[in-house]
C-alpha cells in the first residue's frame, strides 16, 4: 500500500502529564501541589505511578518511539525547597530505565503544572523566587536522569497556567488578578531560561520548552483561510495574539517582549517586575520548540465587549462560536489551522526545530463488546497528520509528533469526563484497553505515514475478502456475536483494522435484522412550553430523516414504564439510531439510551454536557443580543421573565441577558416564572412591576411568556412599546400575530432539524460526530 510517508526517523509517540495520571498523591514523601489543593475530583487518576511498567509495555506494543511525560515536582521538593526527596527521584529513575529498555525515547517536561503548594503559599509565580526554585528542581532532576534522558522540556503551556491560573481563576491555584497573571508569566519565562542555563551547564543536550499555541483567526477565515480581515477584525486578531503565541514566543526564540504588550503589561499592575538581564537570560538559545495545537482561537471586533479575564487587555474583542465540528470539549476541528500555524513558525523562526508536543481530542467514546470504535479520534489524528505532512512538505522543521495522549485521564477541571486517551481505562478497575485509535496509530507509526489514498470506505464485501469469509460472518464480528471462533474472528479484526472499516449499518442489518427505524423519543412536553416548535421540529426531522430512507417510530417518553420500554426497544436493536427532544432536565434517559451503544442525537443542551451530541440554538447569544437591543432603545429599567431555573435553556439565556446587562453596568431584575404558560408570564410581570412601577422594558425567556406579560402589562395599564417595551425568545407563529406584534429572537427550527438529521446520519455512518450551535436571530417587531 503506498502511504504518505513521513520523514526517515520522525519520532512518533505520546505526551502525558504527571498530575494528570500518577495518582499515589501521598506516598513516597510527595508533597500536595497546587492541583491537589484545586481539584474536586478524586486524584488517584490511572494510578501510573503504580502501573508504570504496564502503560510502558502498552507504548512499547504500540511501537512508539517517543514518550513525553513530567515530573512531579512536589514529589522531588515536597516542601518547595531544602534537600531533593530521593524517593520521588527513584520514581523516575525506574520510569526512564522502563522507556530505555522499551527502546522508547524519553522526553522529560519539568512543568507541567503542579506547582507544590508550598512554593504557592509563599507566593507562587506572581513571586521572582518561585523561578529560582524551579532552577534549582531543574538540576535537581538531572542530575538523576541526565545520563538517560537527552531531552528536557522546562514548562509546559505557560500561558494557560499563568492566564487560567492566575488570571481567570478557573485553573490552580484560581486567583483572579491580570497583575498576578502577568507576573507569574514572567517568572515562569524567567524559571525556564533559568532552568536552561543550569541545565546546559549540567550538559544537558537538548533544551526546550511546549507551547500551546493557537491560530488567531476571524469567523470567516476559519472556513476560508485566505479571506481578509477587517482593519477592526485585524487589530482584535493580532491583539489577542500578542497575548497568547507572541507573548512567549518572542521572549524566548527574540530575548523581547513584544512592543505592543509592554503597555498592556504595565496598565495590569505595571512593569517593575521585568528586571534587568531577564530577557537575556529568557531568551537563551533552545533546541527544540515544542507545539502544543488544539484549536484557533476565533475572535472578532465589538466594540463594547468587556476584556476577558483570562485575556486582560481583550477589551473590544468577541470570542465566537462558529459553526464548525467541534469536539467533545466545544473545540472547533479546524486541522488548516496546524498547517497554518507551522508554516507561520516556519517563516518567522526559520531554522527552529519544533516537535508537535500535543494534539488530540476528547469524544464520547461508547465501550462495545467487541471493543471502542473512536473513529471521532481517529479523523481528528488523521486529518491533523494530514496537515502536519502539508507543511514539512512546504519546509516546516519538525521532528517528531506526540499525540495526546496515552490514557484517558483526569483532565484537570474537567476531570474524569473527558477521553483524550488512545487506551480506555476503566477507573474501577484500572483496566486499560486498547481502543481503535490506538491500534489504528500503531499502523501509522508501524509504516512511518499514513495510507495515502483514504480506501473508499471500505466496504463489508472487501472486509471478508481480505479474512477470507462469508459477509455474514464479517457482519457476526463486528457486532460482537458469540457464535464465532477466536481465530475466524480474529482474522476479522485484522482486516477490519487494517482496512479501517467502520462496520455500517447495512452490514450490521444481515444478521441484526436492522429495520432501518429511527426511534424519535419526545419526552413529556411542558405544559405550555415550546409544543409548537417541538411538534414543527418533530414534523422536520421526520421528512428528513423519511427523505434519506429511514422509517420513523414515534415514542414518548412521559412516564417511568415508558422509559424503560424505550430503552429495552433501542436494546433490542429494534432502531438503528435515536434522536430525543427534548432532554428532560433531571432525566437519565439520553445518557441510558447511550450507554446501549446505539447512536443518539438530543435536540437541546443536555443538563450533563457532553455526553451525547446534541443540536440546539444560541440560547445565551440570543438572549444578550434580545437584551442589547432594549439597552440600545435607552431603556435601562429591565426585567427579565425567566421560565423554571431547571431548564437549561432557560439558564442560557438568563446568562446572554445578564453578560449583556452587566456590560452596560446594570443589574437583573429578575421574575422566575413558575411554569412555561402565559398565565405564569403574566404572574411574573406583575411581580416585577410591583418592585419597579418604572420597568420600561421586559425581557421574556419565550413567547408564551412574553405574551404573557404583554397582557398583564395592559391590565396594568402600561401602553407597549411605549411605557415598556416587549422581547421574547422562540418566534412561534403567535408571536407576529399579537398586538403589538412581539419582537422576539428566532430559533432556527428546520436548521436545527436539518442538523439533528444529519449528525444522527452521520453517526450512523460512524463519521464525526459534534455538537453543533446554531445562531439565533433578532426579529424586529413592534413591541420592541
Ligand atoms: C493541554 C494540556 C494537557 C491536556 C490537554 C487536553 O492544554 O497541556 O495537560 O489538558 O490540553
Amino acid at each position: 500500500m503506498s502511504t504518505a510517508s513521513f520523514p526517515e526517523g520522525f519520532e512518533w509517540g505520546v505526551s502525558t502529564s504527571a498530575f494528570q495520571i500518577e495518582g499515589a498523591t501521598n506516598i513516597d514523601g510527595r508533597g500536595p501541589s497546587i492541583w491537589d489543593t484545586f481539584s474536586v475530583d478524586r486524584v488517584e487518576t490511572c494510578d501510573h505511578y503504580h502501573r508504570y511498567q504496564e502503560d510502558v509495555r502498552l507504548m512499547r506494543d504500540l511501537g512508539l518511539r517517543a514518550y513525553r511525560f513530567s515530573v512531579s515536582w512536589p514529589r522531588i521538593f515536597p516542601g518547595g525547597g531544602g534537600k531533593p526527596n530521593p524517593a520521588g527521584l527513584d520514581f523516575y529513575d525506574r520510569l526512564v530505565d522502563e522507556l530505555v529498555a522499551a527502546g522508547i525515547r524519553p522526553y522529560a517536561t519539568l512543568y507541567h503544572w503542579d506547582l507544590p503548594q508550598a512554593l504557592e503559599d509563599q507566593g507562587g509565580w506572581p513571586s521572582r523566587d518561585t523561578a529560582l526554585r524551579f532552577a534549582d528542581y531543574a538540576a535537581a532532576v538531572y542530575a538523576r536522569l541526565g545520563d538517560r534522558v537527552r531531552t528536557w522540556f522546562t514548562l509546559n503551556e505557560p500561558w494557560v497556567a499563568a492566564f487560567l491560573g492566575y488570571g481567570a481563576g478557573i485553573h490552580a491555584p484560581g486567583r483572579t488578578s491580570a497583575a498576578e497573571a502577568f507576573k507569574s508569566a514572567h517568572h515562569m519565562l524567567l524559571g525556564h531560561g533559568l532552568a536552561v542555563r543550569a541545565l546546559r551547564e549540567a550538559g544537558a543536550a537538548e533544551t526546550g520548552v511546549v507551547l500551546n499555541l493557537s491560530p488567531v483567526v476571524t469567523p470567516a477565515q476559519v472556513s476560508d483561510p485566505g479571506r481578509r480581515a477587517s482593519e477592526e477584525d485585524a487589530v482584535a486578531v493580532a491583539r489577542i495574539d500578542t497575548l497568547v503565541n507572541r507573548q512567549f514566543l518572542e521572549p524566548i526564540l527574540r530575548g523581547a517582549y513584544p512592543e505592543e504588550l509592554l503597555p498592556v503589561i504595565e496598565r495590569h499592575g505595571g512593569l517593575g517586575h521585568i528586571e534587568d538581564g531577564d530577557l537575556e537570560t529568557i531568551g537563551q538559545p533552545i533546541d527544540l520548540l515544542g507545539v502544543n495545537y488544539y484549536t484557533p482561537l476565533v475572535v472578532q471586533a465589538q466594540p463594547s465587549e468587556p476584556a476577558d479575564p483570562a485575556y486582560p487587555g481583550s477589551e473590544g474583542v468577541l470570542f465566537c462560536t462558529v459553526p464548525t465540528a467541534v469536539t467533545a470539549m466545544g473545540w472547533p476541528i479546524v486541522p488548516g489551522c496546524l498547517s497554518r500555524l507551522l508554516r507561520r513558525l516556519t517563516r518567522e523562526y526559520p531554522g527552529q526545530e519544533l516537535m508537535i508536543t500535543e494534539n488530540g481530542a476528547d469524544f464520547v467514546d461508547v465501550v462495545t463488546g467487541d471493543g471502542i470504535h473512536d473513529v471521532d479520534r481517529i479523523s481528528f489524528i488523521e486529518e491533523h497528520l494530514r496537515a502536519l505532512r502539508a507543511a514539512i512538505d512546504e519546509g516546516a522543521n519538525v521532528r517528531g509528533y506526540l499525540a495526546w495522549t496515552l490514557l484517558d485521564n483526569l483532565e484537570w477541571v474537567d476531570g474524569y469526563q473527558r477521553k483524550f486517551g488512545l487506551v480506555h481505562v476503566d477507573f474501577a478497575t484500572q483496566r486499560r484497553r486498547l481502543k481503535d485509535s490506538a491500534l489504528w496509530y500503531r499502523d501509522v507509526v508501524r509504516r512511518n505515514g499514513l495510507a495515502q489514498t483514504r480506501p473508499k470506505r471500505p466496504t463489508l464485501e472487501t472486509v471478508a475478502a481480505r479474512a477470507g469469509v462469508s459477509r455474514a460472518t464479517v457482519s457476526r464480528v463486528v457486532n460482537g456475536e458469540s457464535s464465532v471462533s477466536p481465530e475466524v474472528r480474529a482474522a476479522v479484526m485484522q482486516a477490519v483494522n487494517e482496512l479501517g472499516y467502520v462496520p455500517n449499518l447495512a452490514a450490521r442489518s444481515l444478521v441484526t435484522r436492522r429495520t432501518n427505524a429511527i426511534a424519535l423519543v419526545l419526552s413529556v412536553p411542558r405544559q405550555g412550553g415550546g409544543d409548537a416548535l417541538t411538534a414543527a421540529v418533530v414534523q422536520y426531522v421526520t421528512s428528513f430523516l423519511e427523505g434519506a430512507g429511514k422509517q420513523i417510530t414515534l415514542m414518548l417518553a412521559d412516564t417511568a414504564e415508558s422509559h424503560r420500554r424505550i430503552v429495552a426497544h433501542v436494546e433490542a436493536r429494534l432502531a438503528d439510531g435515536v434522536v430525543l427532544l427534548p432532554p428532560d432536565r433531571a432525566d437519565t434517559l439520553a445518557e441510558r439510551l447511550s450507554r446501549t451503544g446505539v447512536p443518539v442525537v438530543l435536540l437541546g443542551k443536555p443538563e450533563i454536557a457532553s455526553l451525547v451530541p446534541y443540536v440546539d440554538a444560541d440560547n445565551a447569544g440570543g438572549a444578550a443580543a434580545a437584551t442589547e437591543h432594549l439597552l440600545e432603545r435607552g431603556r435601562r429599567r429591565i426585567g427579565m421573565v425567566c421560565g423554571p431555573m431547571d431548564l437549561v435553556f432557560v439558564q442560557d439565556r438568563l446568562a446572554g441577558h445578564r453578560a449583556a446587562l452587566q456590560r452596560a453596568g446594570l443589574q437583573p431584575h429578575l421574575a422566575p416564572a413558575e411554569d412555561l404558560t402565559r398565565a405564569a408570564g403574566a404572574d411574573a410581570v406583575r411581580r416585577l412591576l410591583a418592585d419597579d412601577p418604572a420597568l420600561d422594558a421586559v425581557f421574556a425567556a419565550t413567547d408564551q411568556l412574553a405574551i404573557g406579560a404583554m397582557r398583564a402589562l395592559r391590565e396594568a395599564g402600561r401602553r407597549v412599546p411605549d411605557d415598556v417595551a416587549v422581547v421574547g425568545f422562540d418566534d412561534i407563529d403567535a408571536a407576529s400575530a399579537t398586538t403589538p406584534a412581539l419582537t422576539t429572537v428566532r430559533v432556527p427550527v428546520a436548521d436545527q432539524a436539518l442538523a439533528l438529521a444529519r449528525l444522527l446520519l452521520s453517526r450512523l455512518e460512524g463519521r464525526h460526530t459534534t455538537s453543533v450551535v446554531l445562531p439565533a436571530r433578532l426579529v424586529e417587531r413592534e413591541s420592541a
